[in-house]
Formats: C-alpha cells, sequence, structure tokens
C-alpha cells in the first residue's frame, strides 16, 4: 500500500455483519484497501476460509467476531469486543440477512419470524446500537450504509416476506438518517439488484421449485433481464459501499442507491 495515496476511508473503523462471504466480505476487502481497520461479524464458530485468507494478509487490521444479530445480547458483546481491539466504529455496513420465499397464500408465521428476526429486527438493533456508541464517543465522519435490495422497492408474489423485510430497511434508513442529523451521522442504504453470491444459490434453487425450472435458469434468466446485461458480481458493489462511508458522501444521508445495472429506475 502506498502511503502516499489518500485513501478514503484512513483511521475509519469498520463494524460489518454478515460479511463472512459474499458481498459483506468482498466490502470488507475494499474498506481495508482504502485504510479502514474491520470488524467483521458473521454467525460461524470460525471464520470461512476465504475469510481466514484475508485476515492472513491484514492481520493487524481485520478480527473475526462471531455474533447472532437476532440476540440483542450478542449484539452488545460484539460492539465491545469490536471497540476493545480497534477503537470506536465509526462505520458500520449493516449487512447481515437471509432470504426465504413461497407463494404468498404458503407464506406462513414461521417464514415471517425467521425473515424478520435477522433482516428487520437484527438490522434495526445493530443500527441502533452502533449509532449509540457513535454519539456517545462523538465520532467524526460516522456513517451507516445499509443494506437493502431491489425487492425492497416493489412486491413479488413469491417474495412477499422478504420484500417486506427490505423495504423496513429503507424505511429505518430514512428515520435513522432523521434522527441522527443533528449528530453529523449519515445513514443511507444500498439496494443492489442481482448479486451472484451463495444467497441467490439458494434463490434460485427456491425458484426453481416455484416456476418449474431446471436449476442454473431462473439466475441465467434474470442475469440476461438486467439492463447492462449481467448479474452482478460481489466487488460491483464496493464503490458504492466505499463512496457512502467516505467523506465523498459528506452530504447525503437518508438515501438508497440502487446498484443493479439497471432493473429499478428512481
Ligand atoms: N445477492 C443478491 O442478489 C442480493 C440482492 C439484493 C440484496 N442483497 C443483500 O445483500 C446482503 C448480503 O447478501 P449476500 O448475497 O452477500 O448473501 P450471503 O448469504 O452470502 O451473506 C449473508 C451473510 O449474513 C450472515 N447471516 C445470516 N444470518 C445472520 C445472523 N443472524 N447473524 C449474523 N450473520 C448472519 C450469513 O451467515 C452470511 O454470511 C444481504 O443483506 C442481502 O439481503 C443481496
Amino acid at each position: 500500500m502506498n502511503s502516499t495515496v489518500n485513501l478514503r476511508l484512513q483511521d475509519k473503523h469498520a463494524l460489518l455483519t454478515g460479511a463472512a462471504g459474499g458481498i459483506g466480505l468482498a466490502v470488507a476487502s475494499a474498506y481495508l484497501d482504502q485504510g479502514a481497520r474491520c470488524s467483521v461479524a458473521d454467525m460461524g464458530a470460525q471464520p470461512t476460509p476465504e475469510l481466514a485468507a484475508l485476515m492472513s494478509a491484514h492481520p493487524d487490521t481485520l478480527q473475526y467476531l462471531r455474533a447472532d444479530v437476532t440476540q440483542l445480547a450478542q449484539i452488545d458483546a460484539l460492539i465491545e469486543a469490536a471497540q476493545q481491539r480497534f477503537g470506536p466504529i465509526s462505520t458500520l455496513f449493516n449487512n447481515a440477512a437471509i432470504f426465504d420465499m413461497a407463494p404468498l397464500l404458503e407464506s406462513g408465521e414461521a417464514m415471517f419470524d425467521k425473515l424478520f428476526a435477522v433482516n428487520v429486527k437484527g438490522a434495526f438493533f445493530v443500527m441502533q446500537k452502533v449509532l449509540a456508541q457513535m454519539v456517545a464517543h462523538q465520532v467524526q465522519g460516522a456513517a451507516v450504509v445499509n443494506m437493502a435490495s431491489q425487492a425492497g422497492r416493489r412486491g413479488e408474489a413469491l417474495v412477499s416476506h422478504y420484500c417486506a423485510s427490505k423495504a423496513a430497511v429503507i424505511s429505518y434508513t430514512q428515520s435513522a438518517a432523521l434522527a441522527m442529523a443533528a449528530h453529523r451521522i449519515r445513514v443511507n442504504a444500498i439496494a443492489p439488484g442481482v448479486i451472484a453470491t451463495s444467497m441467490w444459490q439458494h434463490v434460485d434453487a427456491l425458484f426453481a421449485k416455484y416456476e418449474n425450472l431446471a436449476p442454473g435458469e431462473k439466475k441465467k434468466r434474470v442475469g440476461a433481464a438486467v439492463p447492462l446485461g449481467y448479474m452482478g458480481d460481489p466487488t460491483d458493489i464496493c464503490g458504492a459501499a466505499v463512496f457512502l462511508a467516505s467523506a465523498e458522501a459528506s452530504y447525503i444521508t437518508a438515501q438508497t442507491l440502487n446498484v443493479d445495472g439497471g432493473n429499478v429506475m428512481s
């Protein structure tokens, strides 16, 4: 790394949830490249091999912390442990989420509870508790980036609970941005379109079941339907994730930025 280069996240401490793989891990790597120290949280007892490789490359600036974001006590312990090593958290990449789907008339209470526990309750309380410590420490240049989805922009017959959970993320982003404006803490979100991660393996399998498609067919179709012509890669989210966390976005708050190859126009 060239120390004369002006890094966008120099001296920041970023907490990234659900970042042992997929989009979160790609963003952790981008934040490290921009000079941040990163605390990565996820469910596993051990880091994934991909995360372990990144940790070997950044032994002094990257740590893994196990936490289930549905458990408020674990969120408290996560924030405490993150701060203990790298100091007050200045950047939150609030990313942990799960996907499930079923026809609306079959979308029962168990699916609702499971999705809302992670995608809404977990996302809200991680954000609230990190914001509280940002306020308490009067962190300068603090920013939250929530992970919404194009699914939060409009409903889908087969995906009602997930769509609603991501609409909630967009709404909480707006409320939190207004609540935190006086503290100069910015709160924004990213709404990805379709990104090739393990989550999409799961999505593809479910669409295959409910739309009677061959495995891989839905993924191929949605990729081809993107105006830019292809399904995104996790690294396609990194530019927006760095930008919204950085001083370059200092006059941007309460926004949800579509990063989706043109799928949604707003
Ligand atoms: N992949 C896409 O096409 C796509 C599109 C739109 C939005 N998103 C959103 O982007 C974010 C990242 O998705 P991804 O595609 O990288 O998926 P992913 O499944 O690879 O990553 C999600 C991570 O969250 C973790 N997680 C799940 N429950 C958790 C919990 N209770 N506590 C802590 N961690 C938990 C998982 O272990 C996993 O590592 C999610 O918020 C997702 O909804 C993804």
